[in-house]
């Protein structure tokens, strides 16, 4: 079925949708992004997805083509007009249509910005049985460029980590730099030992995860101890438990590294419990 999409001010048909082939998003991959899950027809922490959207513009000079109290409106219509229980709307922000090629950035003035929103129907997705059995993880380098931080639609190496995890028959690659893990290809990375949860502290090498930040809030709060430090992947091999985060993975175990079983080779307690209290906790505070 055809979904009704947003492009700069219009809500189309998906086959209607235009973007011009001189966008700053298509030549230069000059543009932002934010994935925002639903569940229960509701957004999960748009306040947290629409701060690092504003962060990510202005890292890079540009400005929101709208506030984010409409931001909020346009992505609750499309959720109405697509009629979506659990899923996630994609929301991307480029510097615009110059009309030609050419590195330097256009005067704002003259060129405004393209918006576009789609949704993204997924039922089932807090119900993920992935989460019953856990992901296989392989490590990559991590060769990606300097400025993690903001959610660029730079997406091409973490394309190939994904292809290079499902040649090796896995789900996912964590990223390795200096012989330590960066993050996951599109998730923040965690190990777990007994109470104990280590994750690497925020800075330019990761993006700053929504999902972290309320996990983390509610790890605290369930009296989970939280060490924020680079770790290796052979620490990771001999952890109890591992994970990731993200906006539409919410809290997933890692079970195995380079076909190493981690811990019992299945979810553990600890990660199985945080998700519980992420999922009930998220419902609750969702708009
Ligand atoms: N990815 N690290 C990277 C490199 C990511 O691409 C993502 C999100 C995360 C987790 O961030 P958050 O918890 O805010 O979703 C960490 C999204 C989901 C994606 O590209 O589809």
């Amino acid at each position: 079925m055809s979904r009704t999409v947003y492009v700069n001010g219009d809500y189309l048909p998906e086959e209607e949708a235009r973007i011009s082939i001189f966008d700053r998003g298509f030549l230069m991959a000059d543009g932002v992004y934010e994935v925002t899950s639903v569940l229960d027809g509701k957004l999960i922490d748009f306040a947290g997805h629409a701060a690092r959207l504003q962060r990510s513009l202005s890292e890079l000079d540009m400005a929101a083509p709208v506030s984010m109290d409409e931001l909020l409106a346009i992505h609750r219509e499309l959720i109405a007009r697509n009629d979506i229980d659990e899923g996630m709307v994609y929301l991307q922000i480029t510097r615009g249509n110059p009309g030609d090629r050419d590195f330097a950035f256009p005067d704002p003035a003259t060129t405004p910005s393209t918006i576009v929103l789609f949704t993204q129907s997924k039922p089932g997705l807090a119900d993920n049985p992935a989460a019953k059995v856990g992901l296989k993880v392989i490590s990559i380098d991590d060769i990606r460029w300097g400025r993690r931080d903001i959610k660029t639609v730079q997406l091409l190496y973490p394309s190939m980590g994904k292809m290079m995890a499902k040649k090796a028959g896995c789900d996912d690659a964590w990223l390795v730099e200096d012989g330590t893990v960066t993050e996951g290809t599109s998730n923040n990375a965690y190990i777990v030992r007994g109470n104990r949860i280590i994750t690497r502290q925020l800075s330019s090498d990761i993006l700053h995860g929504i999902t972290r930040a309320a996990v983390l809030r509610f790890a605290a709060e369930a009296q989970m101890e939280i060490e924020e430090r680079p770790f290796t992947i052979a620490e990771a091999k001999a952890a109890d438990e591992a994970f990731i985060t993200s906006a539409s993975a919410f809290v997933m175990p890692v079970v195995q590294l380079d076909g190493e079983a981690v811990g019992t080779g299945q979810p553990g307690p600890l990660v199985t419990r945080l998700r519980e209290i992420y999922l009930d906790e998220m419902r609750k505070a969702a708009v």
